[in-house]
């Protein structure tokens, strides 16, 4: 690890502190290798003052346990229908992996709770068929919630759930990391799924939002697994009844849940509510990140080297598009009213996320702000992005002598001998 990735670190720490993150975690992750790591990872969690529910899944032990008693299920992941002996061994096998997580937790110092807060009723009968003991959330017990929260304890909850008359009901783990995530108003869900669910030809994008995920569902759900089409319903779900950002991991990956929270990169793939990604104005506290964005590209000739009072003087004219509240790309419009000119400048997107469209978004951001500011004569001077601007921003190729008389001196003046490209804004 570098200082700058403990940077990086250190900025999500102030803004997650005291905040909920609800870790739903299946079955099989349970039963990995792996799982000794994920407590250490909900250790350095709690270390930071973030509020931790655990939610697991159950379904590979009571496949393993009915296997055991020869027992012939109806269902095991609490979709389909619970027979009272499924229910039975749901039971057994979900109370069982409870005790072993606590087991886990306490070996790591972390104090937790198994609770009953989940209040659940039958899922009744679906396409004519009863599903008996399946059970639906109907409320979280909230207040149970949060004295184990306040006082630094771990719920830790299985997948069942409870009614008012005593009953018990096989309900899925999936489902109530969501209804925990909305009632609690949690900062994040955090499904960690079995390796084999990322089995996809073409994976899953590392970025989604609500209408992405529903699009993607909707034309390649046969390329996913049901655990991870399950999972990606949810977190579009948890989305819109506010959770801000749901993330499906895999498993298997060590640290990663600190991998995905603590890096605007991550590892897995997030589902977010539409807030997540901005272009915005700069302010003078963003004069530094601009600068240290532009670095590389100022020292490589594709971008001309500019002084922090020079941005300060057009503060203005400078955008930043943010992933996450993340600086990860930049541009500018400067303006030459008297020629009904503008110039689109410092376009730069960061390494990490080149190539996934940001650059695109940001030429046609600039070109909407400079029709909006009456800019005929919108241009850009390259020395090594041109055919970027000619083939994706529709630039073409012109003479210096085109440029605004105060931009042609200057341009006269670097010695740089870039390409001049000009792209005239109908209205
Ligand atoms: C040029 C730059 C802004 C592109 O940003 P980006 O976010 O990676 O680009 P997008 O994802 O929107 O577009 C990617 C497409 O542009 C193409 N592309 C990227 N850089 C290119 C370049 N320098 N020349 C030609 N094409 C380029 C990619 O091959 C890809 O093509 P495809 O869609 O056909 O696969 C970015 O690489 C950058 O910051 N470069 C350094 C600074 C610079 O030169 N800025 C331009 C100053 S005017």
């Amino acid at each position: 690890m570098n200082v700058s990735d403990l940077r990086e670190i250190l900025q999500y720490v102030p803004r997650f502190r005291e905040r909920t993150f609800v870790v739903a975690v299946d079955g099989e992750v349970v039963a990995s290798e792996n799982f000794s790591n994920v407590l250490l990872d909900l250790a350095v969690l709690r270390s930071l003052s973030i509020r931790v529910v655990l939610v697991h899944g159950a379904s590979h032990q009571i496949q393993r346990l009915a296997a055991e008693r020869n027992l012939e299920i109806s269902n095991s992941d609490g979709i389909g229908l619970t027979d009272a002996p499924t229910l039975q061994v749901s039971i057994d096998a979900a109370i069982r992996l409870t005790n072993e997580i606590m087991e886990g937790l306490s070996s790591v110092d972390l104090r937790a709770a198994y609770i009953n807060a989940i209040i659940a009723h039958p899922a009744g009968i679906l396409g004519g068929v009863d599903q008996q003991y399946t059970g639906k959330v109907e409320r979280v017990d909230v207040k149970a919630f949060k004295l184990l929260l306040d006082e630094g304890i771990i719920p830790v909850v299985p997948p069942l759930g409870f009614d008012g008359e005593g009953r018990t009901y096989r309900v899925n783990s999936d489902s109530i990391a969501l209804e925990i995530g909305g009632e609690l108003s949690a900062a994040k869900i955090l499904y960690l799924t079995p390796s084999t669910s990322f089995t996809s030809p073409s994976g899953l994008p590392r970025h989604l939002s609500v209408p992405e995920t529903q699009d993607l569902l909707k034309k390649r759900r046969s390329d996913f697994v049901p655990g991870l089409v399950s999972k990606l319903e949810y977190a579009a779900r948890a989305c819109v009844q506010g959770v801000p950002r749901v993330h499906v991991l895999d498993g298997a990956v060590n640290e990663a849940l600190l991998s995905e929270v603590f890096s605007h990169d991550g590892i897995g793939t997030m589902i977010y509510s539409n807030e997540y990604q901005q272009i915005r104005r700069i302010f003078k506290k963003d004069v530094r990140a601009v600068m240290s964005l532009i670095r590389q590209s100022v020292h490589n000739e594709e971008l001309v080297r500019r002084t922090r009072a020079e941005i300060l003087e057009h503060l203005e004219d400078y955008w930043l598009l943010e992933i996450d509240r993340s600086p990860i790309a930049c541009v500018a419009l400067h303006l030459y009213p008297a020629e009904s000119a503008g110039e689109l400048a410092c376009l730069h997107v960061s390494r990490a996320h080149e190539n996934q469209g940001h650059g695109k978004k940001l030429m046609a951001f600039v070109e909407n702000l400079a029709r909006e500011k009456g800019v005929k004569h919108l241009f850009a001077l390259s020395t090594q992005a041109y055919s970027f601007l000619q083939q994706k921003g529709g630039f073409e190729s012109a003479e210096p002598a085109l440029l605004p008389a105060e931009r042609r001196a200057k341009y006269e003046a670097s010695g740089r001998n870039s390409k001049v490209l000009l792209k005239t804004l109908r209205s």
